[in-house]
């Protein structure tokens, strides 16, 4: 059992990940181009039943990448250790998370410093100095909280609003 192979899962195999798009019928709307206010209205659903302890996938919501992490009991540990105060942008895990279920970490896979695509998420990526996620563009390093922690990303990653529908099942959006 190779502890490596923990780290990731294959997208494929276990996501599933539906736009939910209210289907109101409008004249002019191209379908392959929905109009601003029909994707902000666009909900994902997504199936965590597959993700282990300390593995994630990169799913999209509204056309960005939308990372979804399982932590690991150390790793929310880690989070809950930091002193708040000293964070670039302020904020517990426990803001960041749901009650109870503060081991689903939901947050977009958009750097905030200029949007690049942070790693961590994927299989063998390089999670960066604090545990998290690390934007290879211009080196921003995200804790497992995903809250910026060095480089030059001014906030967190972002937290969409979400909630679970069961206990396997996230809606986003
Ligand atoms: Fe991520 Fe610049 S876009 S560090």
């Amino acid at each position: 059992d190779d502890p490596r192979r923990r780290d990731f899962i294959n997208i494929a195999a276990v996501s599933f990940a539906g736009v939910g798009a209210v289907a109101i019928v409008l004249p002019l709307i191209n379908q392959m181009n929905p109009s601003a206010d029909v994707l902000a209205a666009s909900t994902t659903e997504v199936d965590v039943s597959k993700i282990a302890s300390g593995q994630a996938i990169k799913t999209s919501f509204r056309k960005q990448p939308l990372f979804v992490r399982n932590l690991t009991p150390k790793e929310i540990a880690e989070a809950n250790a930091v002193d708040v105060g000293s964070l670039r942008d302020p904020q517990t895990l426990a803001e960041r998370t749901k009650p109870g279920k503060e081991n689903w970490l939901i947050t977009l896979g958009v750097c905030t410093h200029l949007g690049c695509v942070p790693l961590g998420a994927g299989e063998g990526e390089n999670k960066g100095p604090f545990g998290g996620y690390f934007c290879p563009c211009h080196g921003s390093a995200y804790d497992t909280a995903a809250r910026i922690r060095q480089g030059p990303a001014p906030k967190n990653l972002v937290v969409p609003d979400y909630n679970f529908t069961s206990d396997t099942t996230v809606l986003v959006g």
